[in-house]
């Protein structure tokens, strides 16, 4: 009661001027909603949770029934709306005090409740209030025969009206035409005709008090966050309106709001149905799980190929209920599919492979794969990834399923950036466009499920709505757009929504945009580009404990002379065989040409970085990887990160086995083993002479770091036998 008084104070501070005192009072048992909807569709959804949240008597009229009120999206029609009315609105003609409220259901959402509706209908002194808005349709001839208005919007609109059962009735009962004739040009003629205006008492909510059109006026509403709740806010007006209509083209504006009105996301409570509908398997047998259409699609050399198709292997969901399909689009890529095909055929047994040679077209092989869906009664889900995806969570594709969505992309960004895989808003041409709320959903920063225009790379799809909704439409194939827009368009267009999901960390973006095939190990110049994925690869799974347990993880064979695990086996790999493949070995002369000087006082046969055209990428390594290390063991230094000689040296028996003792130029030097003493060579080692300390025995990936002049001076003691090679770098000369 209290909190009724204080809205009737507040709606006093709202209209000054009414006369508030004669004013009926109206009670919420007395007002029925009535919408039309032939279908359940998501928006229809939408539309039921939001009346449920305020507790409306909802009456749906034509569920079940044929749509024949023409195609009202892009033309005239909906009478079939009125019909319906007609007859329903019979069975409360008599009704006194009854207030019914008619509103479309499938773009519309209630932002309040019954007795603030009530109120402003009172307050707005009429006993019929239609919606107003900018647009004077269908018939624009009929504009100057409006009553003029002095601020707000001058035209009807027929999404949204409310009024007496009694004068309802009466209006509709006029309806005598066709099913797909226009209903609003129906209404718009009673209320252009003077003397029925008055007589049914009309007007129009010219100032969105109670009805918000959202065509044309897409800029005068904000979200506005209250307590636990959020609203909308008319900002031309001031007003709070009930009831928002994305009319005409502005669905994707009210999917927006949806996102938040009125309780859907608050600051308060997070996502508040995102565990509403959600699906659960802990009980599930493998066998029975559902079944799942699984397609990759690699259109473009893609770094971390291998990584990508290993992963495929690791999700986890039963292998048996997945169906695998691969295009690969890239010659470059076929000596990854082949080995992933080698290691791992038998647990694909129905895979379909479609290699570079069938020339198959982007957008026809992604329709070559849903149509298998679709084709399949039993294929429960479609699943689409992209090579740049790194889907790092072994659980998305069941979380995903699990959250029970017609269309669900798991979300995903480019790591340290904003570039993701879906678009919070889309331009009027139908491209990206940033909603406000875009980075702070990147970002995490607001968790929660997304209803979105346009999604890509990776999703889920349910095998039952490619069979009925999307089943009629080419989901990828047009000759002017990308397949991915042509997919979003495809799945907008039938009212389906799309929703991107933060909820959960999936994975990130993998940047392929500086991806240089033509060397040998391309992923080793990905440091900069997909830092993420490059120490994943390259950087040895012990390197980050060095910082958490040093006593395990660092030694020290000799004084001051400090041993750590740096590099991963692959990362020694790639280097010795970029070297190898290289081949420009110096022949261990004093005269280099390589150098300032020219002459090298200690040579070795050896290939600098910048030889490979690695020497950014190497220095990038020392700074993140190695000067934290440096700090930490000789505390109070702070490395430059400088080093100009950064070279793999090659010892063997017969060209260079070992080299006499010397200093470095530098202030300290780091020295990494590439291969493993025993397997592939013997002998090798380093020695400190004025300790009188050896290192014999190396291990592969670990680096020596020790100080480069004075006190450690040393030698390298010779190979007996095979091939060693080691990484050595002079940082801060
Ligand atoms: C709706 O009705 C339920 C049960 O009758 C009640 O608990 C709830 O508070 C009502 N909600 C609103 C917004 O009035
Ligand atoms: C409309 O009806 C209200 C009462 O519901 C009345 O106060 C008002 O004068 C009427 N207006 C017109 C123009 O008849
Ligand atoms: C899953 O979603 C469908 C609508 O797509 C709904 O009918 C069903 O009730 C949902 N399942 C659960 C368990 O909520
Ligand atoms: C790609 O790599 C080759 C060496 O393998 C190099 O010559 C070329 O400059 C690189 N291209 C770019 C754009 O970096
Ligand atoms: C990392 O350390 C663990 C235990 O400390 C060890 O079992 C594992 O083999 C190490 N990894 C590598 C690549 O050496």
């Amino acid at each position: 009661m209290a909190a009724y008084r204080l809205l009737c104070l507040l709606a006093l501070a709202f209209f000054p001027s009414s006369v508030a005192a004669d004013q009926r009072r109206l009670s919420a048992e007395n007002l029925l909603v009535i919408t039309a909807a032939t279908e359940e569709t998501d928006g229809f959804n939408r539309f039921m949770r939001t009346a449920r949240e305020f507790n409306y008597t909802v009456k749906i009229l034509g569920l079940g029934e044929e749509w024949k009120g023409g195609d009202v999206a892009r033309t005239v029609g909906g009478g079939q709306k009125v019909r319906w009315l007609k007859k329903e609105l019979l069975k409360h003609s008599d009704k006194k005090d009854m207030v019914v409220m008619f509103v479309d259901s499938y773009d519309v959402i209630f932002a309040s409740g019954p007795e603030e509706l009530l109120m402003k209908f009172s307050r707005l002194g009429h006993r019929v209030i239609f919606s107003a808005e900018g647009f004077c349709w269908p018939d624009q001839r009929l504009a100057s025969k409006y009553p003029e208005v002095r601020a707000g919007k001058r035209y009807l609109n027929s999404g949204g009206f409310i009024g007496y059962a009694s004068d309802l009735s009466t209006i509709v009962q006029q309806w005598k035409y066709k099913d797909n004739d226009d209903d609003q040009l129906f209404y718009t003629k009673i209320y252009l005709d003077k003397a029925l205006r008055t007589k049914y008492n009309m007007s129009l909510d010219h100032r969105s008090r109670i009805f918000q059109n959202l065509n044309g006026a897409v800029e005068e509403v904000v979200l506005k966050f209250e307590r636990a709740k959020v609203r909308v806010r008319n900002v031309a007006y001031d007003t709070l309106p009930v009831i928002i209509h994305g009319n005409g083209p502005t669905k994707l504006q009210l999917n927006y709001l949806g996102n938040y009105v009125p309780t859907a996301w608050t600051y308060e409570d997070g996502c508040s149905n995102c565990d509403d509908d959600l699906l659960f398997f802990n009980d599930v047998s493998d066998e029975e799980m559902p079944l799942v259409y699984f397609s990759v699609f690699i259109e473009h050399a893609t770094p971390f190929m291998e990584e990508f198709l290993e992963r495929l292997t690791t999700l986890n969901y039963p292998i048996g209920r997945i169906r695998l399909f691969i295009h690969n689009n890239v010659v470059y890529h076929e000596r990854h599919i082949q080995r992933f095909w080698e290691r791992h055929k038998s647990l694909f047994p129905d895979a379909r492979l479609i290699g570079p040679e069938e020339n198959l077209k982007e957008d026809k092989a992604r329709n070559m794969a849903v149509e298998a869906c679709k084709k399949d009664p039993k294929c429960d889900y479609y699943f689409s990834i992209d090579s740049d995806v790194a889907l790092t969570n072994p659980d998305t594709l069941r979380i995903l399923i699990e959250e029970n969505k017609s269309v669900i992309a798991p979300m995903l960004s480019k790591h340290g950036k904003l570039w993701s895989n879906f678009w919070g808003a889309l331009s009027p041409e139908g491209f990206y466009s940033r909603s406000e709320d875009y980075i702070e959903i990147v970002q995490g920063k607001r968790i929660g499920m997304w209803n979105v225009p346009y999604i890509t790379q990776a999703y889920l799809l349910k095998g039952s709505m490619l069979r009925s909704k999307l089943l009629q439409v080419s989901l990828f194939v047009d000759k002017e757009m990308d397949p991915d827009m042509v997919f979003c368009r495809g799945i907008r267009d039938q009212g389906v929504f799309m929703y991107v999901t933060n909820r959960d960390e999936f994975g990130r973006l993998v940047n392929s945009a500086n991806f240089n095939t033509s060397r040998l190990h391309p992923d080793m110049w990905q440091i900069f580009d997909n830092p993420v994925d490059w120490k994943e690869k390259y950087i040895h799974e012990n390197y980050s404990k060095v910082f958490e347990d040093e006593k395990t993880f660092v030694e020290q064979p000799c004084p001051d002379v400090y041993w750590f695990p740096a590099f991963s086996e692959k990362m020694c790999d790639h280097l010795v065989e970029t070297m190898e493949d290289h081949g420009e070995w110096s022949g261990g002369k004093h005269t280099d040409e390589r150098l300032a000087g020219g002459y090298e006082n200690v040579p070795t046969v050896d290939i600098h970085m910048n030889q490979i055209g690695f020497e950014k990428e190497w220095l990038k390594f020392l700074k993140e990887y190695i000067s934290p290390v440096t700090e930490k063991l000789y505390p109070g230094y702070y490395p430059k990160s400088q080093a100009i000689m950064n070279f793999v040296v090659r010892y063997r028996p017969d060209e260079q086995p070992y080299l006499r003792p010397h200093h470095d130029s530098s202030t300290f030097t780091i020295n990494i083993a590439l291969n493993k003493k025993y397997d592939d060579y013997e002998g090798g080692g380093c020695r400190f002479l004025r300790y009188d300390c050896k290192v014999e025995a190396p291990r592969k990936g670990w680096s020596f770091m020790h100080p480069g002049r004075l006190t450690h001076y040393h030698e390298g003691l010779p190979t007996t036998r095979g091939t060693r090679y080691i990484m050595v770098s002079f940082v801060d000369p």
